[in-house]
């Protein structure tokens, strides 16, 4: 087993999570490299505190530079607020580092664009993360998709919704805030989810119309005042596709004010012989349609029928600590040439071509017309 020496850029929310994926790598039984968390920077000392449990993570600094010119770090994953995305990313490739970046990939299209350049000037391996497709019952969605079972394909809806920000007394933080969040709010926020795939089965929408809503104008800033939000809360993205040779829609919705919903990442795709559905709210139940003299919806459990295989029995649940462990092996085993056929991380050109929609879909909604991409 090869070790990958890796720092992380970021310890909150996601720099641990993604801390604890590597923490139990020992679930798989497949895989041909280890990720080895050696060193994390914070420019919030108090976040590099909870990194003193991991041994090997022997470098905690508040100076990116400092782990960016460390010899123990071959990867780095970067996990902040998105308008520090495109100078920590490009510093990492400069330092002559592999890269995971973490969606949007830049705050607008033009810092995507930028990045992307840089990424191909730099030589090194670089994908952007989403994880939700290597759910059991993503992976199926696209096999199915390519099968050709759909016949026809009539529409695709492809999504992830949330509610935290339907309580008022929740604190304001940087996703709140499109300086720090960029002008996309929810776009920028939950979009990349929402967009892989599609664009994965080489479904680019070439006309789109938006409806963009804002939520709560101001929120506790949680130290005893009030912080002004201006971010997007939800975007219902509707699109043309081209699909064989004809046009499909595709909606695409994110939404973090959507009742009842937590962290529910779904698509849908209907056509004249079949179709198929996955929610994360049903983690291992897919529906599948099926039209022949009568029409059936049919239900089964997938169970954990992950694309890097683990210890983990087949009929347990998969979760979001699962999926954000399969990302990572994807990401190692296509570094090292092992990916083999297996489902691969989102690339920079469909973390550019994600953007592109978000600003495609900022422009319709302040000039309330269809735009062409
Ligand atoms: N893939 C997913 O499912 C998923 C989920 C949540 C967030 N994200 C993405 O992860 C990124 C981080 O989000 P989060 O929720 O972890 O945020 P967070 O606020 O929980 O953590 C960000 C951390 O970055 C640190 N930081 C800020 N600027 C820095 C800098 N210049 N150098 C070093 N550290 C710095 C902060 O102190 C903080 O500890 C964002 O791009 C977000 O969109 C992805």
């Amino acid at each position: 087993m090869k070790i990958a020496r890796i720092g992380i850029i970021g310890g909150g929310l996601m720099g641990r999570e993604i801390a604890s994926a590597f923490a139990r790598w020992c679930a798989f039984t497949d895989a041909t490299v280890t990720p080895q968390l050696t060193a994390v920077a914070d420019l919030n000392p108090a976040a590099l505190e909870w990194f003193s449990q991991i041994p090997s993570c022997t470098l905690r600094t508040t100076h990116p530079a400092e782990l960016l010119a460390s010899d123990q770090v071959d990867i780095v994953y970067v996990a902040v607020p998105h308008d520090q995305h495109e100078a920590l990313y490009t510093q990492v490739l400069s330092a002559g580092k592999d890269l995971l970046a973490e969606k949007p990939f830049g705050i607008d299209l033009p810092a995507a664009r930028r990045i992307r350049d840089a990424v191909e000037r730099s030589g090194r391996f670089v994908r952007c993360s989403s994880e939700m497709p290597f759910f059991p019952g993503a992976q199926r969605v696209v096999e199915y998709a390519k099968s050709g079972a759909l016949g026809r394909v009539l529409e695709v809806v492809s999504g992830f919704h949330h509610s935290s920000d339907l309580d008022p007394s929740k604190a304001a933080n940087w996703k709140r805030l499109s300086a720090k969040c960029g002008e996309g709010g929810a776009l920028n926020d939950l979009g990349m989810h929402a967009c892989h795939i599609p664009l994965r089965l080489g479904w680019k929408p070439q006309r789109l119309f938006a409806q963009l809503q804002k939520g709560y104008p101001q929120r506790p800033d949680g130290k005893g005042g009030t912080a002004a939000c201006d971010t997007w809360d939800n975007a219902l993205v509707h699109c043309w596709t081209s699909i064989g040779s004809e046009d499909v829609p595709l909606r695409l919705e994110m939404k973090r004010l959507a009742p009842g919903a937590t962290n529910s990442w779904f698509i849908e795709i209907l056509g004249t012989d079949g179709g198929i559905r996955f929610t994360t709210a049903e983690p291992k139940t897919l529906h599948v349609f099926e039209r022949g003299k009568e029409q059936w919806w049919k239900r089964t459990d997938l169970g954990f029928t992950t694309p890097f295989k683990t210890v983990t029995g087949g009929i347990f649940e998969p979760g979001f600590p699962d999926v954000i462990q399969q990302m990572w092996a994807a990401f190692l085993e296509e570094r090292a040439g092992n990916l083999n056929g297996r489902f691969g991380c989102a690339t920079p050109e469909e973390a550019v071509a994600s953007h592109e929609i978000f600003a495609a879909a900022l422009a319709s909604q302040k000039e309330g017309r269809v735009m062409a991409l």
